[in-house]
């Protein structure tokens, strides 16, 4: 078991943990995820590994609630434990000194960008950073990405806060004015399909890290399976990054929805666990 030395919100939904795995904050490099269970009878989700600290034995992980295990996790606090992690897994981030490199990211995809744009800064690359989110609450790690990076721009799509618009929009504005070496892309399925369709008449080099389903996290099961380049891949143990100009995004797209009833059942059920819980707390306060 994992303890939970820290937790918060840091925007709508959307929650910051430190858990103690030494060995794993040992080892992790950027571009690395985990794969967890919140309790023993839970599934096993992929999440990135945003940061570590060595000396403290601890590694960061950003998580969004978005369905019941995310949402179960989020209801975690300092002290609790999860039920196990298993990691570093993934290829970790191929780091070179391009010249000028723009990392675009959307939604929770800025926690997983975080430690790859930190890694590009370090090996000597300009960084410019791109944040993208539906409304300012849902903005996270702006400051933590002006702290590691050159330049920060932020759009909402509803106006809010930073631009209005869409990642896609700012990211065009800096290919009108400069010349970009290098694209890194990590966010929900359509907005990466749309900055690798722009940058491919461009030619400019550009990964995506694809947020596939995944079960086992080591190759066994075949639920991440993704069609790079005409060819059969796993996304657990051949990524997550993959050149964003071969990626079949239509058959992702597809595959993303497999359980969609399942995981709709699976949250309305959970809700309703949790409000008959709280039913019984409050019946209890009041007897
Ligand atoms: C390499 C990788 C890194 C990720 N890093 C992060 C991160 O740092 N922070 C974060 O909040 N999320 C991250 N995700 C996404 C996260 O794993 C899913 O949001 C989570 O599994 C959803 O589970 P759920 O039960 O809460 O929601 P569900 O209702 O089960 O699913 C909601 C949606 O999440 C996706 N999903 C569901 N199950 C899985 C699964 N086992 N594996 C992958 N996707 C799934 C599907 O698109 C699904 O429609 C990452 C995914 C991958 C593949
Ligand atoms: S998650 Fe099972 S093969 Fe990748």
């Amino acid at each position: 078991m994992n303890k939970i030395l820290h937790a918060e919100f840091i925007a709508s939904g959307v929650k910051v943990f430190k858990i103690l795995a030494p060995n794993i904050a040992r080892k992790r490099k950027p571009g690395q995820f985990v794969v967890l269970r919140v309790h023993a009878l839970g599934e096993r989700i992929p999440i990135t590994i945003a940061d570590a600290n060595e000396e403290e034995g601890s590694i960061t992980l950003i998580v969004q609630g978005v369905g019941k295990t995310t949402r179960h996790m989020n209801m975690l606090e300092e002290g609790d434990y999860l039920q196990d992690l298993v990691g570093p897994l993934g290829i970790p981030t191929h780091i070179e000194k391009w010249g000028r490199v723009v990392c675009v990211s959307g939604g929770v995809g800025t926690a997983e960008a975080l430690p790859i744009a930190q890694a590009m800064k370090a090996a000597g690359n300009e960084v410019i950073s791109i944040i993208g989110a539906r409304t300012k609450d849902l903005v996270i790690a702006e400051e933590e990405m002006l702290k590691r990076t050159d330049q920060v721009i932020i759009t909402t799509d509803d106006g809010t806060y930073g631009k209005k618009g869409l990642v896609t929009d700012a990211l065009q504005d800096i290919l009108k004015e400069k010349e970009v070496n290098f694209i890194l892309a990590i966010g929900p399925l359509p907005m990466m399909k749309a900055i690798a369709e722009m940058t491919r008449p461009l030619k400019i080099p550009t990964v995506v890290s694809l947020n596939s389903i995944m079960i086992d996290g080591t190759g066994m099961c075949g639920g991440c399976r993704v069609t790079v380049d005409g060819k059969k891949v796993f996304v657990c143990v051949e990524g997550p990054e993959f050149d964003a100009h071969k990626v079949d995004f239509a058959e992702l797209a597809n595959r993303q929805k497999i359980y969609l009833d399942e995981e709709r059942k699976s949250l309305q059920k959970f809700e309703e666990n949790c409000r008959f819980g709280r039913e019984i707390e409050k019946a209890r306060a009041e007897l």
